[in-house]
């Protein structure tokens, strides 16, 4: 009599904690998902939805070059970050598909052309030099990340939308929900609406006082009849959100990095080639937007030597993408001159590639050399394992950090 074919085993959860005892590795988990089988099945929310995990940086790049694959978490298989969310606004573009995606981000990206960027340079240089002159004038331990690695980003985003720094607090608050997995879909949507309340706000005074920034620009737009007020309000809230959070924690993971491997401090005051493939290499290592890209098929799609149906989800976690051995030799190792590291998918890739890269970029590459030109003894003022990494966020990052110097 032959038997019944035994029930196939329950997907395993999907988990990308680090490690408790090496906070800047890959979640185990993970990684041996990548070694044993690159496109698999796992399970989210507790268990009630299944989704593909796909975790080699080959077939990632594939997933996220497709045009079978959506980011629209309307679709019922849709991996989101938690459960029920929606769609919003078309402010909120990365959920959106062409042609809808496409026009959205349209309005902004001569903001983050090259000659913008290097245009904006001087002014992060000031702001560093700014908060730099004020941290070293206070005695150590200090908190790295409320003095420094949070506020830089957040005054840079300030100065390109023209927002007044007076209301850091009040945006970075209302940030945090959009990244806390503890969160639930109510929190992020009334934060997502006090975010896009305060945009209205500014839009209505830029019109009356207009100035240099992307906010005028934005009101610009609504005036001409390209956008709505609302899209406009949403489109600021998102740059707003996006344009610190990823940033602030970029900087802080960066030092303690190089503070793990100071041998390779020196590099960052080599060429400006050197120094841009220095910071490449920090975040393909980091990969800081580490809960895995989300998306949908809309069609059936062939991945690696699996078919994905319509209607099923797919996430690709950059941290072990981005330490793939069949791309990065030693991919465990930090290597500052890494000849490849421009490779990584740190910010993701294909049409919804990020839009604040060329601005990231300048800000890592203008702060990190000055943090050690300026704090050549700079140290952790705790061991490691006794700093808290925030574990339940989608941007990896560490709650405090005190240091010396
Ligand atoms: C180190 C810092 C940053 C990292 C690692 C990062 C990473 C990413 C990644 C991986 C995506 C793709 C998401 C996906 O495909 O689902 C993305 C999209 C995006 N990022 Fe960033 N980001 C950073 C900084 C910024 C900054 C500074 C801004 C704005 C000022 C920004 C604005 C955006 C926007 C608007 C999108 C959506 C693009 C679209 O859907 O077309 N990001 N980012």
């Amino acid at each position: 009599m032959t038997q019944p074919a035994p029930a196939p085993a329950p997907a395993p959860a999907f988990v990308y904690d680090r490690p408790k005892d090496a906070p800047l590795g890959p979640s185990p988990l993970l990684v041996a998902l990548r070694d044993e089988k690159p496109v698999t099945r796992v399970s989210v929310w507790n268990g009630k939805l299944e989704s593909w995990l796909v975790t080699r940086w080959e077939e990632a790049r594939e997933v996220l070059g497709s045009p079978s694959l959506s980011t629209n978490p309307n679709h019922a298989g849709f991996p989101a970050v938690r459960e029920g969310v929606r769609q919003r606004e078309r402010g909120f573009f990365q959920m959106y598909d062409p042609p809808v995606h496409t026009a959205m981000r349209r309005t902004l990206t001569r903001e983050f052309m090259v000659k913008k960027m290097d245009a904006l340079r001087p002014a992060v240089a000031r702001i560093t030099t700014d908060l730099l002159d004020d941290l070293t004038k206070k005695s150590g331990p200090v908190d790295y990340v409320e003095h420094f690695a949070l506020p830089l980003p957040s005054l840079v985003i300030c100065a390109l939308l023209g927002v007044p720094y007076e209301h850091h607090e009040f945006f970075q608050e209302n940030s945090k929900p959009f990244v806390d997995l503890t969160a639930t879909a109510e929190q992020v949507t009334e934060a997502y609406a006090r975010l896009s309340a305060f945009l209205k706000e500014l839009l209505a005074a830029k019109r009356a006082n207009p100035g240099d920034d992307v906010v005028t620009r934005l009101g610009e737009q609504v005036d001409a009849g390209d956008i709505t007020e609302q899209e406009a309000a949403d489109l600021g809230a998102l740059l707003l959100f996006a344009g610190h959070e990823t940033t602030a924690n970029m900087i802080a993971l960066s030092t303690v990095t190089l503070l793990e491997n100071p041998e390779q401090i020196p590099r960052l005051f080599g060429t400006p080639e050197e120094l841009a493939n220095a910071v490449e290499e920090l975040l393909r290592y980091i990969s800081v937007l580490h809960g895995g890209l989300r998306r949908v098929a809309t069609e059936d799609l062939t991945i690696g030597d699996v078919t994905i149906r319509a209607g099923e989800g797919v996430i690709v976690p950059l941290s072990v993408v981005n330490r793939d051995p069949a791309l990065f030799t030693d991919p465990d190792q930090l290597a500052l001159d890494r000849s490849n590291a421009r490779q990584h998918l740190a910010f993701g890739y294909g049409i919804h590639q990020c839009l604040g890269q060329p601005l990231a970029r300048a800000e890592l590459q203008i702060v990190l050399p000055e943090v050690f030109r300026r704090m050549p003894e700079l140290k952790l003022a705790a061991p490691l394992d006794e700093i808290t990494f925030k574990a339940s966020s989608m941007v990896y990052g560490v709650q405090e950090l005190p240091v010396t110097w």
